[in-house]
């Protein structure tokens, strides 16, 4: 697993008896590799409150506030691990309170995130609608940057957090707003349609905004024969076989749905007879079309409530399947592990930080914000 490349890696163990860490052997052979390696060691599945957070933070008082969410997810988390994120957890909470704050959660987000300190985790449409109604001061986004500036377009009067700017998208990426205004020259009248996953330079530029959750009914309401849809080539792809409009595509990819391919697919359907195998409309086309559902993270999540397969592969990213396995102890999920590392580089500690301090805020000029909002609510007046 680590041949090809030097990594950092972090090694949480308990200790022994005599107090050193239990895994002393991994340790020298990450080093002898030349991995750059960290470590930490615990008293076995006992919690212990880091050294930056407050020192009247009582472990009973923690484990009070925290042993029912770890009843929860306890199927897909190791106790060993919750012993470190719980502290963080109850700092989280009561900060929240204290401030007058909601957390908004992307369904990639890690569960300790999705169901330790999450008022809201849903798909990326529910999130920027959520961001329009909340009454909270402030907004923290455990998402990516396209999340949290869609966020400050919803709500521009309210203080918009993002625990680590550098969580970006390649979507977003892919394109920028002067791009979008080339592509206007050449195809002049067509209308502009923005996948959310673009910055607001972009939205800016943009008739009506959409999510993989109202992508073909967004493009189906213009009326028109011919749209620009932008970035995601596959997502681009993906409508245009539900519809009849024409659609001028833009060459972005997700690096993650981009890693999936249709052997993979059958493959896993031919070891797993019976499975059903649901993909998100970022994903090759092939991989859609061997898959029996796509749709939105959303989507992707009720159909696995609604249809209560026995057996289940999500082809999207990792966290989905653990998250979800919490509301549907029943279904057997086949997981597969591309892992989007923007929305990984988001942790506890991070959200701590940034609502602590409130740092991280999205600030944009009032004149994007006029211009690009405007695209993100007519895509919010439709809905899903
Ligand atoms: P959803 O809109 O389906 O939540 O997806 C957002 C995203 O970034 C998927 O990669
Ligand atoms: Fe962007 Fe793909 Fe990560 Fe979603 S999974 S945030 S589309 S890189």
């Amino acid at each position: 697993m680590f041949k090809s490349s030097k990594q950092r890696i972090l090694i949480l163990a308990p200790h022994t008896d005599d107090g050193e860490l239990g895994c002393g052997g991994a340790i020298n052979k990450f080093i002898e590799e030349g991995h750059e390696v960290y470590y930490a060691a615990f008293s076995a599945c006992e919690i212990s409150v880091p050294k930056h957070l407050p020192s009247n933070i009582l472990i009973e008082e923690v484990k009070k506030a925290t042993d029912p969410i770890y009843q929860k997810i306890s199927k897909v988390l190791p106790e060993i691990e919750w012993s470190v994120h719980a502290p963080y957890i109850h700092r989280i909470n009561q900060l929240k309170k204290e401030k007058n704050a909601i957390i908004l959660a992307h369904n990639y987000q890690t569960p300790e995130i999705y169901h330790g300190i999450a008022d809201v985790a849903a798909d990326s449409l529910a999130l920027a609608i959520e961001a329009s109604k909340t009454e909270a001061n402030i907004i923290v986004m455990a998402g990516v940057h396209f999340m949290a500036e869609t966020s400050k377009l919803m709500s521009p009067e309210k203080k918009v957090l993002l625990p680590d700017m550098a969580a970006g998208c390649s979507l977003s990426s892919s394109i920028t707003g002067k791009d979008v205004r080339l592509l206007k020259e050449k195809y002049p009248g067509v209308p502009v349609v923005s996948y959310v996953n673009t910055s607001a330079d972009v939205k800016a530029e943009t008739d009506i905004c959409c999510t993989s959750a109202n992508a073909v009914k967004i493009v189906n309401s213009l009326g028109v024969k011919k749209v620009i849809f932008l970035p995601d080539d596959y997502l681009a792809k993906y409508v245009a076989s539900q519809t009849d409009v024409e659609i001028i595509a833009w060459k972005g990819i997700c690096i993650v749905h981009d890693q999936f391919n249709e052997k993979e697919i059958h493959d896993i359907r031919k070891n797993n007879p019976g499975i059903k195998i649901i993909a998100h409309p970022e994903c090759p086309p092939d991989v859609i079309k061997a898959s029996d559902f796509a749709g939105s993270t959303g989507g992707m999540i009720k159909y696995v409530k609604d249809n209560q397969p026995k057996k289940v592969m999500m082809v999207t990213e990792c966290s989905m399947s653990d998250n979800i396995q919490v509301e549907n102890p029943n279904v057997d999920f086949i997981k597969p592990c591309n892992m989007c590392p923007h929305m990984k580089k988001i942790t506890l500690p991070k959200i701590l930080d940034c609502l602590e301090n409130e740092t991280g805020e999205i600030i944009m000029d009032k004149e994007t914000i006029e211009k690009a909002r405007i695209s993100v609510e007519k895509m919010a007046a439709i809905g899903r």
